[in-house]
């Protein structure tokens, strides 16, 4: 190989290279900063001590998680689409409200009503023992 075959083949192997980076760096970016969301709350903590009453909910990384009447947790995210207020959970008819000027979301985040034009986005949720997982 002579030097210019071995710079060919340098520039090559930098373009590939940094088009990898930058593949990795827009995907990443356009994902809503590169953190997919999965975490383990321990619901005997007091910190989460309302999650151990039906009706309850609390919010934590930015998301709303509630346990339903029935026993259940429903997780999504707890920032109003509309103005960024964070929502409430109504445990009488399992939905999430936005009490600033009155959005309402089902339990899995869709739209009902309200100025807010996008629902929340939801989160999968599984309980071993008192570990409560949140991912999506
Ligand atoms: S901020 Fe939630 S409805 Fe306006």
């Amino acid at each position: 190989m002579d030097r210019k075959e071995f710079l060919a083949q340098l520039g090559i192997g930098s373009a590939a290279a940094m088009a990898i980076t930058c593949l990795q760096a827009c995907t990443k970016s356009s994902m809503g900063g590169g953190s997919s969301v999965d975490f383990t709350i321990d619901i005997t903590s007091s910190q989460f001590s309302a999650l151990k009453n039906s009706g309850g909910s609390v919010v934590y990384q930015g998301i709303i998680i509630a346990k339903t009447t029935s026993g259940s947790y429903l997780a999504v995210s707890s920032r109003c689409p509309h103005e960024g207020v964070t929502v409430n959970f109504s445990s009488s008819n399992n939905q999430f409200i936005c009490n600033a000027h009155n959005s309402v979301f089902s339990s899995t985040g869709s739209r009902i009503s309200g100025p807010a034009n996008t629902g929340l986005t939801q989160y999968n949720t599984s309980l071993s023992g008192n570990s409560l997982r949140v991912y999506a």
